[in-house]
Parts: C-alpha cells; sequence; structure tokens
C-alpha cells in the first residue's frame, strides 16, 4: 500500500490509545515465566476471548502464544476502509498461504489469507457480523449430543461478546435492524454503516421490484435470516474492533496474570514425560532455528484457527496414523479426522461500471483524495473510510424446483436457512480506471469437504500446509451457484439501476452474452474460496469414530488439550464465521471453567 510517509511518523502519536505495549512481549527472553496454569495457542478471534474469560480468575496464570506481531499502532488494523490492504499479501499481516490446485475451477492456485498479527484474522477480516441461521446451531447440537450447542443455548454467548452501538454518522437507524437481538453491554463494537454511498437506496428500491425472491429482512441476526437487510460489522465510533482491541484492551491486558507473547511461532504441543497421552508443554520458536518449551500444569488451548490448529496437531503426531508414518512423524494418538472433513464455501465477485464517481475508487485509486478522507478520519472518525463499504446482504434459498435442489440432497441445516449470500460491497477492485459497483455471491451451505496436510515434499512444523478447500469438488454448489448468479442477474436489471449501471465488466459481459457454457466458464474461471474454513478439527459425540474434539471440545483420546477456534464446527455456517467463533469462543471459556472450578 502506498503510504504517505507523514503518517506513519504520526502513528505513535494519535494511536496511543486504549491497549497498552507493556504487558505484550516480542522476545522470550523478556517473559516473566515459562510455566502457566493455561497456555492459549493463537492470539486470534477465538484465542484472545479465551484468555480475557480465563485471566477472570485472578488465581490462574495465563500465556497467549501468537505467531504475528503486535497489532498496536497499525493504523490499517484500525481504518475499516483500509481492510483491502491488510489482507494483500503484501501487508505482512497474513501467512501468505496459497490453496492447491482447484481442478474444478480451471486448476487455479487460490490465495488463502489467514490474519497473522493480534487479533487473528477479526484484525484483518472485512467485520462483516453475520450469526448464521438458528438451525446452523441446532445443527451442531444434533451431531455432537450436546444441546448446549443449540440457539437458545448459545444466544446469549453471541450477546456476551457483542457491544451494539450507534455508527458513524449517527444517521437514524430505525428499521434497519431490531434492538430485541443485540447487546449494549458485551466487548466487540458492532454497528451498521456509518457512512452513505449512492448504492444505498438502489439497493433498497431494487429489492422492493422483486419481493419474492429479495423480501426485506429488518435484522438478519434473529436466527431467521432469509432477506435483505442491512449489513452489521465490528466497528465502533469508525474504528475495527478486533479481537485484540476487545478482550486485550484495557484494563484487561493490565492483568498480573495474563501474559502476551507475539513473534513466536508454535511448532507442536509434548506429551509429559510420564504419560505420551497427556499434553502440557508447548513447543515453539522466534526464529524458525531455536525452540522454546513453555508448560501449561492445567490446559494448552488450541485457538490457532481451523488452518494451523490441524497443522499443530499433525505435526505433534496427532492425526491419521498411517498417513503420519508415511512422512516419518511417529504417530502418539490415531484420529483421523484431523485436518479432513473442511468446509468451505465458493465466492463469485461480479462488478458493473457506474455513472458516479462516489465509489470506493474515489479513494483507492487516488493519493490526493485518500489522504483527505484519513485526515478526516483521524480528526473525527467520520467519512467513507469508517466503514467496509458493504452495506447490504441478501440471505437466499435456492428454488425448491431448481437443478441444485430438484438432483442433490439439501446440505443446509434446514428449511429456514439459506444457501446463498448476495453481499453488496465494493471490495474487488479491477484493474484500470472507471468506478464500479459489484454484488458478490456465496454458496453458503455448501457441500464439498476439503482439508488440511502437511507438504511431503518440504515437511517442517514451519512450513505452509497444504489447503484444498475443494472447490466445487460437489456438483451442487457449482449449480447452486449458477443459480445463484441468474438471481445477482435478476436483481442487477430491475429499473432501480436505470442511468447508474452503465455496462457489466468485459468478462461479466462475455458471460451474460454467452449462454449457460458462457456462465460456467465465468464461474470456473472466477470463483475463490470466502475465507470462512470450519470443520478440521470438528467436534462429534463422545465415543464417536469420526470427529476431533468432543463437545466439551477436548481432545479425542487424550488429556490436556482443548481445542477453541473455528475449526471444531462441524458444517459451516450459513454466512460468515467471524461472530459463530466468538460465540464459540465463549461457550469454550466457559466449559473449561466448569472443569476447574
Ligand atoms: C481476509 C478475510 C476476510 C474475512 N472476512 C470475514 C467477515 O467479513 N466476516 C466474518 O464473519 N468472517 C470473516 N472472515 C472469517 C473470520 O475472520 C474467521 O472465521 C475467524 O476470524 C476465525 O477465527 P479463529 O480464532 O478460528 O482464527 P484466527 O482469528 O485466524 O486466529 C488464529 C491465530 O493463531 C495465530 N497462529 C496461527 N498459527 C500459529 C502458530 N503456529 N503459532 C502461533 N500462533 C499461530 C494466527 O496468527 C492468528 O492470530 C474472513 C477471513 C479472512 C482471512
Ligand atoms: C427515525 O425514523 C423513524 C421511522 O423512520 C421515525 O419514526 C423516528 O421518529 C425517527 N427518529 C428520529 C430521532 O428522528
Ligand atoms: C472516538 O474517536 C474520537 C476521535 O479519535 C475520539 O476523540 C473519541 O474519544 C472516541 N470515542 C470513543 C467513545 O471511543
Ligand atoms: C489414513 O490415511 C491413509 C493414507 O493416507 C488412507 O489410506 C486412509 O484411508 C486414512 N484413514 C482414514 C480412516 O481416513
Ligand atoms: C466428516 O463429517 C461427517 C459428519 O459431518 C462424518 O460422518 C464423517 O465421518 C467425517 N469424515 C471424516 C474423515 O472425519
Ligand atoms: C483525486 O482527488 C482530488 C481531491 O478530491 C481531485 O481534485 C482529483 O481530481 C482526483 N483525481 C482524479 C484523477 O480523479
Ligand atoms: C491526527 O490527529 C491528531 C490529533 O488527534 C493530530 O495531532 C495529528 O496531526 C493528526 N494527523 C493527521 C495526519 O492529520
Ligand atoms: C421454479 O418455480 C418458480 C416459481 O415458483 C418459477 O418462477 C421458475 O421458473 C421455476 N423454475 C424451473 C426451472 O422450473
Ligand atoms: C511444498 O514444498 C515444496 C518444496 O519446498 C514447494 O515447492 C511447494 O510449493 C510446497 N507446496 C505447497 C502447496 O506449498
Ligand atoms: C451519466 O449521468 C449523466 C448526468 O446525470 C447523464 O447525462 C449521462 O447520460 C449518464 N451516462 C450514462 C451512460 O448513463
Amino acid at each position: 500500500m502506498a503510504f504517505p510517509a507523514q503518517f506513519l511518523l504520526l502513528l505513535p502519536l494519535f494511536l496511543a490509545g486504549t491497549q497498552s505495549e507493556a504487558k505484550i512481549y516480542d522476545t522470550v527472553a523478556e517473559l516473566p515465566a515459562l510455566k502457566y496454569d493455561f497456555i492459549v495457542v493463537g492470539g486470534g478471534t477465538a484465542g484472545n476471548a479465551v484468555a480475557n474469560r480465563l485471566s477472570e480468575n485472578p488465581a490462574w496464570s495465563v500465556l497467549v502464544i501468537e505467531g504475528g506481531p503486535s497489532n498496536v499502532g497499525v493504523l490499517d488494523n484500525q481504518v475499516p476502509g483500509l481492510a483491502v490492504d491488510l489482507f494483500a499479501p503484501s501487508s505482512g499481516f497474513t501467512w501468505q498461504f496459497n490453496t492447491v490446485a482447484q481442478p474444478f475451477a480451471d486448476n487455479r492456485v487460490m490465495g488463502y489469507p489467514r490474519g497473522r498479527i493480534l487479533g487473528g484474522s477479526s484484525g484483518i477480516n472485512e467485520m462483516w457480523y453475520t450469526r448464521g441461521s438458528s438451525e446452523d446451531f441446532d445443527r451442531f447440537a444434533s451431531v455432537t449430543g450436546d444441546k448446549g450447542w443449540g440457539w437458545d443455548a448459545m444466544f446469549p454467548y453471541f450477546l456476551k461478546n457483542e457491544r451494539w452501538t450507534t455508527p458513524a454518522d449517527k444517521h437514524n437507524t430505525s428499521g434497519q435492524f431490531n434492538p430485541k437481538f443485540h447487546s449494549t453491554t458485551g466487548m466487540n463494537f458492532v454497528s451498521l454503516p456509518g457512512y452513505g454511498w449512492p448504492t444505498f437506496p438502489r439497493i433498497i428500491a431494487a429489492a422492493a421490484e422483486l419481493p419474492d425472491v429479495f423480501p426485506f429482512v429488518e435484522d438478519y441476526n434473529s436466527g431467521s435470516p432469509i432477506g435483505l437487510g442491512w449489513v452489521q460489522s465490528t466497528i465502533g465510533n469508525g474504528t475495527r474492533s478486533s479481537s485484540a482491541a476487545s478482550y486485550l484492551g484495557e484494563p484487561f491486558i493490565s492483568r498480573p496474570n495474563l501474559d502476551v507473547l507475539v513473534n513466536a511461532q508454535v511448532s507442536r504441543i509434548l506429551p509429559s514425560s510420564k504419560d505420551s497421552t497427556h499434553f502440557n508443554q508447548v513447543e515453539f520458536s522466534q526464529d524458525f532455528t531455536t525452540l522454546f518449551v513453555a508448560t501449561a500444569t492445567k490446559e494448552i488451548i488450541l485457538s490457532a484457527g481451523a488452518i494451523a490448529s490441524p497443522q499443530i496437531l499433525l505435526n505433534s503426531g496427532i492425526g491419521n496414523k498411517t498417513y503420519l508414518e508415511s512422512l516419518n512423524i511417529p504417530s502418539l494418538i490415531d484420529l483421523p479426522a484431523v485436518g479432513q472433513n473442511m468446509s468451505e464455501q465458493p465466492l463469485v465477485s461480479n462488478s458493473w461500471f457506474v455513472n458516479t464517481t462516489e465509489t470506493y475508487e474515489s479513494f483507492n485509486n487516488n493519493d490526493t483524495q485518500r489522504d483527505i478522507d484519513l485526515a478526516q478520519w483521524n480528526a473525527t472518525r467520520t467519512g467513507p473510510l469508517v466503514s467496509i463499504v458493504g452495506s447490504h446482504v441478501a440471505f437466499l434459498r435456492l428454488d425448491a424446483n431448481g437443478t441444485a435442489l430438484g438432483n442433490f440432497e439439501d446440505p443446509a441445516a434446514g428449511p429456514k436457512t439459506p444457501h446463498l449470500e448476495m453481499e453488496f460491497a465494493v471490495i474487488p477492485i479491477p484493474a484500470g480506471g472507471g468506478n464500479f459497483m459489484s454484488v458478490q455471491c456465496v454458496v453458503v451451505s455448501s457441500a464439498s469437504r476439503g482439508s488440511v496436510t502437511l507438504n511431503a515434499t518440504d515437511f517442517s512444523p514451519f512450513s505452509h500446509p497444504i489447503i484444498d478447500p475443494a472447490t466445487f469438488a460437489s456438483e451442487f454448489d457449482f449449480q447452486a451457484m449458477k443459480e445463484g448468479l441468474n438471481k445477482v442477474f435478476q436483481f442487477m436489471s430491475t429499473s432501480a439501476w436505470d442511468g447508474f449501471v452503465m455496462r457489466p465488466l468485459d468478462n461479466l459481459a462475455s458471460a451474460l452474452s454467452g449462454g449457460d457454457a458462457g456462465l460456467e466458464a465465468y464461474i470456473r474461471a472466477n470463483a475463490v474460496a470466502n475465507l470462512h474454513p470450519v470443520g478440521t478439527t470438528a467436534m462429534s459425540p463422545k465415543g464417536a469414530q469420526w470427529g476431533v474434539v468432543d463437545p466439551d471440545l477436548l481432545l479425542k483420546k487424550a488429556t490436556g488439550v482443548r481445542i477453541i477456534d473455528a475449526g471444531v464446527m462441524p458444517y459451516v455456517t450459513s454466512g460468515h464465521t467471524m461472530a459463530p467463533t466468538y460465540a464459540v469462543a465463549e461457550r469454550g471459556a466457559d466449559l473449561v471453567k466448569q472443569t476447574w472450578a
């Protein structure tokens, strides 16, 4: 990102805020101890929530070990409108992963960023706050045999995480959400868009023209998401609210029993000398050469996310025995499901030229305007940079008589769960000039199952894992995407767009004029993974032959280890995964507390 030097110099001055650097250690030499009651691996979305809740008990000591740097003073990590810069590989705040070539998507390798900064993916993501459907959680309860994962039991955990607040522009939000479903006293700020773009009234008008396909939904976070409504995002006072800003903000980070070590990558968990199924040591490095070991006297909590938690388990000899032995990794616990069953979502982004200069490109392609907008943000936390430039979302069912549902088993959690999501956002920036609007289409209730494995040709606990989201491996997902795009095109041909939308981008234009074959080629050429992996360390009933953790999130066939992150969800929720991950973390922390009470 091209950033003017004067801003960089001023950062420490104007960003010194609610989070203190004092308890965030850069080197292991500064760390006061190497023995704690609890060690949380990964200071991300879930990990920081867990660390906060466990350190509420002054008698317990908690260490967080994070692979990335501190978030304190990182401007892009605070300004919502700069999110796109953050998850670009050049930002330095992602793990820079790629997928393996995807055979059903033109054999393309896709970028696969994960947050690598205190706050994890909550510190770099697009901040959309969507909980999914009540049926998504009721299915978690039925497949695990634990009612505690059902919607009614989980709802208080969503509220415990959420701190609803007025948007930056303080506009009248009546009718744009329902306060009944929200809390104003939790941890992460959530708000409606704080800056108005010219697309907003047109999106509402287009939906009103097609009420059978796009009914208005006042609040998609009620458990019944179907319809088109206003986007809620984890932003407060025009600023990103990451898990580091919330759960590790003041006064929490100053607790004497909570320490955070950054720039430290965990390679393995190790068993105690007396019992090879009891894990109490965490091995890590700051330079990929010198290894350190920290000891957890109560539990190790793995919160490295759906990609890294299974990788750490496999590195440690916990996984499919036959597979691990083929890599010469001694098998400690035979658990074939580790890294398997990844549940992800495919996304296709569609862009049109529009007849206005008031779009994201106004500041993204113009350094002068960006300086002006950034100065406004800095001075008053208002202006175009306060939001993610995404404004509305539509959660839709597929047609019961369509190709997808007519020919395949329905992968959705139930009849009020959406198959499709449309995101009205301007994140993709086509090369070249012009002003654009974009509608992204996602198959949120997907059937494909991918995996995370180790790189056999270059095995080291520090190398990148092999990530296979299995995009369109299930034909259902492909057929659902085709139907979804046709709904997008129907939406964009309403009269609400007359005089505003000029023409589709070239690749989309050829899809639109190319019939069925043109549309299929367009999908295979443009689909990407939605960066919502779950299921790689799935929970399953106690004693089940499949799955990685029990419903209390304890690692199967072992003691001392719990996994608390997105990976434990056995199916992807029918939306984005951050809010569900926070709720899982809040309940997970309660489960740990119950064990040690
Ligand atoms: C670019 C992007 C955009 C997204 N947009 C949205 C969105 O708008 N809305 C939404 O709901 N969801 C979104 N998501 C998904 C959402 O952010 C994730 O599902 C969620 O944050 C996952 O939380 P987690 O705690 O499981 O993992 P993370 O938040 O990724 O935390 C894992 C942490 O572990 C650390 N770590 C990893 N490996 C190691 C290691 N070996 N040693 C030490 N530390 C390690 C990482 O650095 C990270 O801090 C997006 C994701 C991405 C990547
Ligand atoms: C906000 O809008 C609602 C409905 O549009 C209206 O009834 C209400 O009076 C407005 N509130 C304020 C403070 O303007
Ligand atoms: C919001 O941001 C402004 C500008 O930095 C600051 O002055 C104000 O204190 C902040 N308000 C809250 C509630 O954090
Ligand atoms: C374990 O891995 C081996 C070798 O990769 C594979 O053949 C086998 O099917 C796997 N076992 C299970 C139960 O998944
Ligand atoms: C994948 O998950 C399903 C349940 O969703 C389960 O039946 C199956 O055994 C799992 N597969 C593996 C390899 O764990
Ligand atoms: C860039 O922004 C400045 C300030 O608004 C404006 O004067 C200028 O015309 C813009 N340049 C382009 C190429 O749009
Ligand atoms: C940002 O705001 C602070 C005061 O809050 C001010 O000192 C600083 O100069 C501002 N920086 C820029 C680049 O406007
Ligand atoms: C499915 O039904 C809807 C109305 O219920 C109709 O508009 C549509 O054309 C039908 N599609 C097919 C493929 O028959
Ligand atoms: C696996 O390691 C080899 C050797 O370093 C490398 O060429 C390859 O790109 C790696 N594969 C992936 C998917 O990262
Ligand atoms: C763009 O808008 C201007 C002014 O509103 C109008 O004159 C012009 O015809 C529009 N262009 C297109 C291609 O619609």
